[in-house]
């Protein structure tokens, strides 16, 4: 018997309602952390919802690979129809071996080390982001106006790309990972990722053989000059590198901070707490990311048949979606999870940023940005609230307030 609940992880609109769609996963979990999904029209799935069921696949990468399809929203290929091959692989799309060597390459640019030295660069862009927050006046829409904006100019500042490439760079990301909202969508799925793919392509051609000619000393230049096995990267693979950086380091982080903004909104109580003492962001940075998970899910492929310690058994070739937004309200886990807690002490055992040998290049500099920005706001704002309805993005891979009105006074 189909069961019609299982559809929150494939559809789109779901996820634009956090509350309605928590309800239901709440219930799934509660008949058990592993849920076959069977949706109309589409290769059904394993939907583990249970943080330690999550953690157990994501330590099994030898069992349960990224390919060949590590989203929900590209079926795997069955072997009468292949699907259709994206030119450009990027770490997502690796596993084993291959994968390893190309997470070397640039896995010291995201060591803590490395990201603390972007600490004022960083916060200079917070900075300015509450400026023209400032400049506004006393109302704005905080996701479009501010959120939106920040992650990317710091990617372009550690890409080394100038800020004319900032609308492009906006559209691109938007149109790739806002995969079911009509707001960002190009006509046809598959169409739409490979015009976006090209976009990409053509705007890092000229950055590759800039820091080729002129290396300097930013990420472009690992990227372009990078090297496994003494051969130099070929040019398809630089384009992944670009664009995984570009894509996953920007709308997850606009999601964590619009969608952190709005939690404190909506607990003030909690906003009280940390502006009373701003030291507390370092450990809310991971409550927020756990309580708003931007990145609802990736999926794996078991190689083989495999036992979960809680007991479910998975067969050969079953396709198995993560779902890092129910994980980190497993109530086996965490105390009232619930409750959005800003001194949560055990925030630090969500999967926001995933688990194991793909866990979250960018996890350092995501906190980073999200301390930044809220260090920031809170030192400088004397009230804000919500003025009008919050809209969330309709999408299954990265979703959270799109559009949050507000109200606000700066201090002095
Ligand atoms: C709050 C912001 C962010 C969230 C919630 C987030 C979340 C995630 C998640 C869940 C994964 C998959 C992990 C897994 O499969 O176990 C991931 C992978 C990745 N993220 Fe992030 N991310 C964020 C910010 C960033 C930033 C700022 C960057 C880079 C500038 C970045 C780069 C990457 C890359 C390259 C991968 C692929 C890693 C691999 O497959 O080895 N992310 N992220």
């Amino acid at each position: 018997m189909t069961d019609d609940r299982g559809l929150i992880f494939v559809d789109p609109a779901a996820y634009a309602e956090p509350d309605r769609w928590h309800a239901v996963a709440a219930e799934l979990r509660a008949e058990g952390p592993v849920h076959l999904v069977q949706a109309p029209g589409r290769a059904p799935f394993w939907a583990v919802l249970g943080q330690p069921e999550v953690m157990e696949v994501e330590k099994s990468s030898d069992v349960f690979t990224n390919a060949p399809a590590p989203v929900v929203m590209a079926d795997p290929p069955s072997p009468d129809a292949p699907a259709l091959e994206s030119p450009v692989n990027t770490l997502i799309q690796m596993d084993g071996e291959e994968h390893r060597a190309h997470r070397a390459l640039v896995n010291d640019w995201f060591k803590p080390g490395a990201i603390k030295k972007l600490t004022d660069q960083v916060a200079l862009q917070a900075k300015r982001s509450v400026d023209e927050m400032q400049a506004k006046g006393g109302s704005c829409d905080f996701a479009a106006d501010v959120a939106m904006n920040y992650p990317l100019r710091v990617i372009l500042d550690i890409l080394g790309l100038p800020e004319e490439q900032f609308p492009k760079m906006l559209r691109l990301t938007q149109e790739l990972f806002a995969d079911g909202d009509p707001d960002f969508e190009r006509v046809g799925e598959d169409e739409q990722k490979m015009a976006v793919i090209m976009d990409v392509i053509a705007m890092f051609t000229g950055l590759n053989a800039e820091r080729r000619s002129h290396p300097t000393s930013d990420l472009a230049t690992v990227i372009a000059n990078g090297e496994i096995d003494g051969k130099p990267l070929e040019d398809m693979d630089t384009y992944g590198y670009y664009l995984i950086v570009a894509t996953a380091g920007h709308d997850t982080t606009s999601n964590a901070v619009a969608g952190g903004m709005h939690a404190l909104l909506q607990h003030p109580e909690q906003l009280a707490k940390l502006q009373a003492d701003p030291s507390l962001i370092d450990s809310a940075a991971d409550e927020i990311v756990r309580w708003v998970s931007p990145v609802k899910h990736f999926m794996r492929t078991a190689q083989q048949d495999y036992t979960l310690a809680s007991g479910h058994s998975f067969t050969k070739g079953d396709w198995v979606l993560l779902s890092y937004q129910s994980a980190n309200r497993d109530e086996r886990v965490f105390t009232d999870p619930f409750t959005f807690d800003v001194t949560r002490p055990d925030a630090d055992r969500h999967l926001g940023f995933g688990f194991g040998r793909h866990y979250c290049l960018g996890a350092h500099l995501a906190r980073l940005e999200i301390r930044a920005i809220f260090r920031e706001l809170l030192s400088r704002l004397d009230t804000i609230e919500l003025a009008g309805p919050t809209l969330n993005t309709a999408s299954m891979l990265v979703s959270g307030p799109k559009r949050m009105p507000v109200t606000y006074s700066f201090k002095g």
